[in-house]
């Protein structure tokens, strides 16, 4: 003790409670016990020093002065000690160890059929081809009437088509956006057109009512069939192997003619018939054919100097193949786990 300590029971009391105290809470709870202006011990020891005789008051207050300095300090003293205890304790807990292993955060992927989409955009790229857009929500005009589809047509009914309100639709195919761009734009043309689809289909393991069509179209002089079937060979051979092969089956598309069915050989058996080919050898790719002429006059377009090609193709079923998955819902349930895998 310090040599102006002084005897009194409240400094062992206090002392005491010093003990137990191991929070700061805790000593402004003891701070106000023995100094609180109303009910602190002290404050009521102090107050009581006017019922002393007279000659004894100099003497205890003296001692009580002191008494109350050697509290204040104590306190001040403990409370010290508890903060820097405190800090120490947070430096710890906050402490960052730079040994331990780190943990992984969690990513997202590119969705399986964007990335097919991305790699069948970057082989047309390398040919040349210049990718664009259009819109989803399309007026009669360019999903049918400018594609050569008439009202009454049967091909309508190919293409079950979600109505809009104000004579507008979902696009049924990816087509109408070769109308947009001849309307912009002169031969020579070279585009590729990926994007969303609608159709009322009903859902099953090759049918979604959206799904992802990718479009080419090329205009100019002297194009011709061997053009066409010349860069598909291509863009199947760079998207798959240089063993692929191509077959036209001929088809009707009332915005083509001639009109095709494009199938490619399979790839995983090359031809030879396997499950994922269903035996036949081939897989189905979708459209393809010369531009109808009728449709080049809707835009404007001289007949007479320039000729065209299309294709128009299913990712989604692309990706099934590709990908050896057997059912297109799984694409679209967002199963995480099986989105993982890609
Ligand atoms: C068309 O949509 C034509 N616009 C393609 C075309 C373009 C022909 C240019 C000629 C010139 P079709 O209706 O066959 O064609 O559809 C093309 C492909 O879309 C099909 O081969 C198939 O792969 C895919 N497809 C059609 N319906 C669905 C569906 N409900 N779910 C998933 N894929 C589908």
């Amino acid at each position: 003790m310090s040599q102006n300590a002084v005897e009194h029971p409240l400094w062992d009391a206090l002392l005491e409670d010093l003990k137990e105290a191991s929070t700061l809470a805790r000593l402004t709870e003891i701070r106000d016990k023995y100094l609180s202006r109303q009910r602190g011990l002290l404050t009521l020891e102090m107050r009581r020093l006017g019922e002393l005789p007279r000659e004894r008051r100099p003497e205890a207050g003296r001692v009580l002065n002191q008494l109350k300095q050697n509290i204040e300090s104590e306190l001040d003293r403990r409370q010290k000690e508890l903060s820097a205890l405190r800090r120490e304790a947070q430096l710890q807990s906050e402490s960052l160890d730079v040994t331990l292993p780190g943990y992984r955060l969690p990513h997202g992927g590119i969705h399986p059929i964007h990335k097919i989409q991305k790699e069948m955009e970057n082989v047309l790229v390398g040919m040349g081809f210049t990718i664009v857009t259009g819109p989803e929500i399309e007026t009669d005009y360019y999903n049918f009437e400018a594609l050569n589809i008439p009202e009454g047509h049967p091909a309508r009914d190919d293409q079950d088509t979600f109505y809009l309100t104000g004579g507008m639709l979902l696009r049924t195919h990816t087509s109408p956006v070769q109308i947009h761009i001849m309307e912009a734009q002169q031969p020579p043309l070279r585009i590729a057109v990926p994007g969303r689809v609608f159709r009322r289909d009903s859902v099953d393991a090759t049918h979604s009512p959206m799904f992802h069509q990718l479009e080419v179209l090329v205009v100019g002089e002297g194009i011709s069939m061997a053009h066409l079937k010349g860069a598909l060979e291509v863009f199947l051979k760079r998207m798959f192997s240089s063993e692929t092969r191509l077959r036209f089956r001929p088809s009707f598309f009332p915005f083509v003619e001639p009109g095709a069915e494009v199938d490619m050989s399979c790839i995983f058996c090359e031809g030879d018939g396997c499950r994922v080919c269903k035996k036949s050898g081939w897989i189905e790719l979708g459209g393809a054919g010369m531009v109808h002429p009728r449709v080049l006059e809707k835009v404007g377009y001289d007949t007479e100097r320039f000729t065209g090609f299309a294709w128009g193709m299913g990712i989604d079923r692309l990706a099934l193949t590709r990908y050896q998955v057997d059912d297109l819902r799984l694409f679209f349930e967002n199963d995480i786990r099986f989105l993982r895998q890609f």
